[in-house]
């Protein structure tokens, strides 16, 4: 009976216990939901803008109302990265968001959205949802925020865009899908875009491939013609892609190309537009730059062939053509060991040279000497960075260290010189292995007459002997004595 008594008071207790978790839990629940439901707006204007440091501001974006002379009344800047405690934001809280009147920027990196809310907000220009988990982007997503002129949709996960997904943006000048997983893009999806400057879609390892096929497959069709993009575009950024061949020759108002770090092992795979005035393709397995690598680009100033890791040798002739060229880089390019002497020349007949060359960058290459005939172009340079490669200093080199440019050159052969800088290294040091080479080429023709003249002369003797040993020989059998067989022998004994 006590047993049974004992057994059923342990029972209630258990049963208590668990009536307080349980409680516990739900509580636990609740505090979790009011973490993230009474985020229902960005903003809470009631609180004085001065002060964002206020503890009842921290479940708020950082909102800033500013005087704004365009629009004729104060603007709405909002920023949700600033704020430390909004980070979880999601499409749970804001599927379609009524901004607050007057948002020009909107800033929600770093948050976890997994679409893009169909905001509402006739002045917005700035959409920054850079760093969430957005995967598509849908028809007609922004048909409520004609406005936007910057839209920032990097560091997602972005696979899939709808053919109208870019509706109504006709003042959209910025755009940019970098570091997303688009394997293929809609054709004319980028039609709507009439104002685009700027398109940056780098990093997108797949999309290259596409690209590449869908351009061969429509007989070398441009992407401009493929995507719809416009021919007023002015920046196109297409890094990481693996991208074999490209052509943009449709690009009449295309001046800045970045091609860096993609699959194009030929210059030739590349067709591109005469306005060019910057030029990227860093990091590419190019395996030759020759005369004919480039066309003529009568407005390049910029030309940036980075860490190219199989170009060996800058060919003859290959820099002419560029006659507004200011910064040409090779740095890092460790295979690079060759600048040919006539590189910036037009052709071997006529030595003109029409580069306005300021800043000429050969770090890190494996150039072993610089030819004399680089001399007008070093000249004329604002900056030369030649350290980190390997220089032979020989009398080839004296000349540069009479140049305007101090160029800090510094000497890896001979092994005498090994670390020393050239400009230091009195020139009777400079010593030309080619005066040696001649030297000793000379020496060796000279023996090699004396040993022919030698030989002659040893020929000549031993055609005179044998006749006598003939006429020896001859004599043994005809003679009487032809037993007596020492008689050729000595005969050259008396030879030697
Ligand atoms: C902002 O609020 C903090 C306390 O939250 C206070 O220490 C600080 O002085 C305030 N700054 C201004 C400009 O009012
Ligand atoms: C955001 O979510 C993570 C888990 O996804 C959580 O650890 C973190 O506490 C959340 N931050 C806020 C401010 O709610
Ligand atoms: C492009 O060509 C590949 C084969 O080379 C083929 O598989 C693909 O279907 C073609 N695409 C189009 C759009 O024709
Ligand atoms: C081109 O892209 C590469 C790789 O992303 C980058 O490092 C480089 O700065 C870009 N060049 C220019 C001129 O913007
Ligand atoms: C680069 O292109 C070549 C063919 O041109 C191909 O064999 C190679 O696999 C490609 N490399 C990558 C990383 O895609
Ligand atoms: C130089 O080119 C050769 C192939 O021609 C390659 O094996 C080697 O890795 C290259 N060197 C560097 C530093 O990339």
């Amino acid at each position: 009976m006590r047993l049974l008594i004992n057994f059923l008071l342990l029972l209630m207790i258990i049963a208590v216990i668990n009536c307080k978790n349980v409680e516990e839990d739900y509580d636990a629940v609740n505090e979790e939901e009011a973490g993230v439901i009474p985020f229902t707006h960005f903003c809470k204007f009631e609180i004085p803008m001065v002060n964002h440091s206020t503890t009842d501001d921290e479940d708020f974006c950082d909102c800033d109302v500013v005087s704004s002379s365009v629009i004729g009344k104060p603007i709405v800047k909002i920023n949700c990265e600033m704020s430390n405690h909004v980070t979880n934001l999601t499409n749970k809280v804001f599927q379609a968001q009524k901004l607050p009147i007057n948002t020009v920027t909107l800033i929600l990196s770093y948050q976890h959205f997994n679409e893009i809310p169909e905001f509402v907000g006739e002045h917005l220009k700035h959409l920054d949802m850079s760093n969430n988990l957005i995967t598509i982007i849908k028809d007609e997503n922004f048909i409520h925020v004609t406005s936007l002129e910057h839209l920032d949709l990097s560091y997602n996960s972005i696979s899939e865009i709808q053919s109208s997904a870019f509706q109504q943006l006709q003042l959209l000048h910025y755009l940019d899908l970098s570091s997303n997983r688009i394997v293929q893009l809609p054709l004319n999806v980028f039609t709507p875009l009439s104002a685009l400057e700027t398109l940056k879609l780098s990093s997108n390892e797949e999309l290259g491939k596409n690209i590449v096929r869908d351009v061969f497959n429509s007989s070398s069709v441009s992407i401009y013609q493929l995507f719809g993009i416009t021919t007023k575009l002015n920046s196109l950024v297409m890094t990481h892609c693996e991208l074999t061949a490209v052509n943009l020759r449709e690009g009449a108002d295309l001046k800045r190309i970045n091609l860096s770090f993609n699959n194009i092992t030929d210059f030739s795979m590349i067709e591109l537009p005469d306005n060019v005035v910057s030029l990227e393709l860093s990091g590419n397995p190019i395996l030759h730059f020759t005369a004919t690598s480039l066309p003529s680009l009568l407005l390049l100033e910029e030309l940036i062939l980075e860490d190219l890791p199989f170009l060996k040798e800058v060919s003859d002739f290959s820099l002419y053509g560029f006659p507004k060229l200011h910064h040409l880089t090779f740095e890092g390019s460790r295979n690079l060991s060759l600048i040919k002497g006539s590189a910036f020349y037009e052709d071997s007949s006529n030595e003109n040279i029409d580069t306005q060359l300021k800043i000429f960058n050969l770090r890190g290459c494996s150039l072993k000497s610089l030819h004399i005939s680089l001399e007008p172009i070093i000249n004329q340079l604002a900056e030369f960075h030649i350290d980190g490669n390997s220089f032979d200093c020989s009398c080839d080199m004296k000349w540069v260290k009479y140049i305007g440019i101090d160029t800090n050159l510094q000497c890896h052969r001979p092994e005498t010189l090994n670390g020393k800088l050239l400009r230091e290294i009195p020139d009777k040091r400079l010593k030309c292995e080619n005066f040696f080479l001649n030297k000793l080429i000379n020496t060796m023709i000279l023996l090699f007459l004396l040993m022919v003249c030698s030989l002659a002369i040893w020929f000549f003797l031993r055609r005179l002997n044998p006749t006598r040993r003939n006429k020896f020989q001859k004599v043994g059998p005809e003679s009487p004595y032809q037993r007596v067989t020492i008689e050729p022998n000595r005969a050259e004994y008396s030879l030697y």
